[in-house]
């Protein structure tokens, strides 16, 4: 069964598709074949190059990629950012040359958010 905001990759053309109702279905396809459920980290290759860091500036939440500014090349970038606040989720689609940071104009306690990012190579990461 899937979960709520789980995100599957197709390993073949690249497709990436984000849960937003769980159904009973065990396992979604693309290019038949199963996509792949990309695991959260926050361990592996380059955490402090990875994991968000999430900062507040007044009326805005600024996140960063990571301790360590993540590059943003062709071969290696940071495709997007999600912020989770309460049960609303933002997203920031990032380019390559783009800085490692996404900026929401949210107003929310640090405390009560949580985000994700999605390197082109190394995968999923959470804060
Ligand atoms: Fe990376």
């Amino acid at each position: 069964m899937t979960k709520l905001n789980d995100i599957y990759r197709c390993n073949v053309c690249g497709n990436m598709v984000e849960i937003i109702k769980e159904g009973l279905g065990e396992s979604i396809s693309c290019c038949n074949q199963e996509m792949e459920l990309l695991e959260e980290r926050q361990l592996d290759v380059g955490p402090e190059k990875h994991i968000p860091i999430i900062e507040k500036d007044g009326e805005k939440i600024i996140v960063k990629m990571g301790e360590v500014p993540h590059p943003m090349e062709e071969e290696h970038y940071i495709c997007f950012v999600e912020l989770f606040v309460g049960d609303k989720i933002y997203r920031e689609t990032l380019e390559v040359g783009d800085d490692p940071k996404a900026v929401f104009e949210v107003c929310a306690d640090i405390d009560d958010v949580k985000a994700r990012e999605y390197c082109s190579i190394h995968g999923l990461w959470h804060s």
